[in-house]
């Protein structure tokens, strides 16, 4: 044996050691070189035999491979040690069903507010927004409310603490706005949220929506209102509904209708949805009032316009079958995954 055979033990040594692949295997090369009666145990009796000079040397070499391999193994059980517990981690359960990707949807009404001022749109009208925070002169006297009307009332609409300021209680200021800032002809349609001091039911919110819209030019008759109104109805409810204007009062148009569309439900045969009807109420409409004209300053013996109102949700409920205007409101995902 000399010191020769002592650098190819080594090199034989670190190479089995580092291709062992676990704890038993490498129990058994430990055993194999460093064990009792182990190849460095057999290495350190032949010293006995060496010539005088000779020994020093190789009892040295003999001490370093010793403490080399020892080195070598404990390294080597550290590593299995931890990339043990790491496979212990990246255990991957290739049956395990994956994490679906939840995909994000409108709210119903911003749905329906967008596929109504879509109609608007294709027939010519810009979509214009005013704040929710009006004056009482937009809200009220511009559109020829009386100061005694009794949507004044602090029962109907909300004051802020400064008297002259309230939350809007319908979209119509906008045409105040609106007209106000352009000169005619004039296409406009008005969605947002409006606000009245009711109590929450099926049916009443304190805060809902509404689109409003207008037209103003030379010329301007009862018949394009109607056209309108006819083709924005077949495009929401299908064009097999019947639509009627029925007489009403609004003191911001003369004269004024409200439209009613066949019920969607029973055809017009009547039932409960429709109160045995068999037709369903969907906006308010009419001609410019000539005092709103002359508030915004145009000339109403030059321009005449018409104007209509429609509340969203009341669309919204009638187009998918909804009885309860609260279910808008509280976000639950059972309701809203459903558009
Ligand atoms: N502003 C009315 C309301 O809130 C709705 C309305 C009716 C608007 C007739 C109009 C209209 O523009 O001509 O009940």
């Amino acid at each position: 044996m000399s010191t020769s055979d002592i650098a190819s033990i080594k090199t034989e040594v670190a190479q089995a050691i580092s291709a062992a692949t676990g704890k038993d295997e490498l129990e058994a090369l430990r055993i194999k070189y460093l064990g009792r009666k182990g190849l460095l145990a057999e290495m350190t009796q032949s010293f006995a035999t060496l010539p005088a000079e000779e020994k020093p040397q190789f009892g040295r070499a003999i001490n370093e491979l010793k403490a080399y391999l020892v080195g070598l193994f404990a390294e080597k059980q550290k590593s299995l040690e931890s990339s043990g517990k790491e496979e212990k981690n990246a255990f991957v359960d290739i049956g395990m069903p994956g994490i679906a990707q939840e995909i994000g949807r409108m709210h119903p009404l911003t749905q329906v507010i967008r596929e109504i001022c879509e109609i608007f749109s294709r027939l010519g009208f810009l979509v214009v927004e005013g704040p929710e925070i009006e004056t009482e002169e937009n809200n009220f006297t511009g559109l020829n409310i009386p100061l005694e009307h009794p949507s004044r009332d602090a029962f109907d609409t909300f004051y802020l603490k400064n008297q002259k300021l309230l939350l809007r209680s319908h979209t119509s200021p906008v045409q105040i706005r609106a007209m106000k800032s352009r000169k005619p002809p004039l296409a406009i349609v008005v969605p947002g949220r409006v606000y009245r001091p009711d109590a929450l039911d099926a049916s009443h919110s304190f805060m809902f929506h509404q689109i409003e819209g207008f037209m103003v030019d030379k010329n301007i008759k009862f018949s394009d209102l109607k056209g309108v109104l006819e083709a924005f109805a077949k495009s929401v409810f299908g064009d097999q509904i019947k639509m009627r204007l029925r007489p009403h009062f609004f003191p911001f148009t003369e004269p004024s209708a409200e439209v009613d569309i066949s019920c969607i439900i029973c055809k017009g045969k009547g039932c409960s949805v429709c109160g045995r009807k068999g037709w369903l109420e969907v906006l308010g409409s009419g001609m410019i009032h000539p005092n709103v004209f002359k508030h915004v300053g145009y000339d109403p013996e030059k321009y005449t316009g018409f104007a209509f109102g429609m509340g969203v949700e009341r669309i919204a409920m009638l187009k998918y079958g909804i009885n309860d205007i609260r279910l808008f409101y509280e976000n639950d995902l059972r309701f809203l995954k459903q558009f």
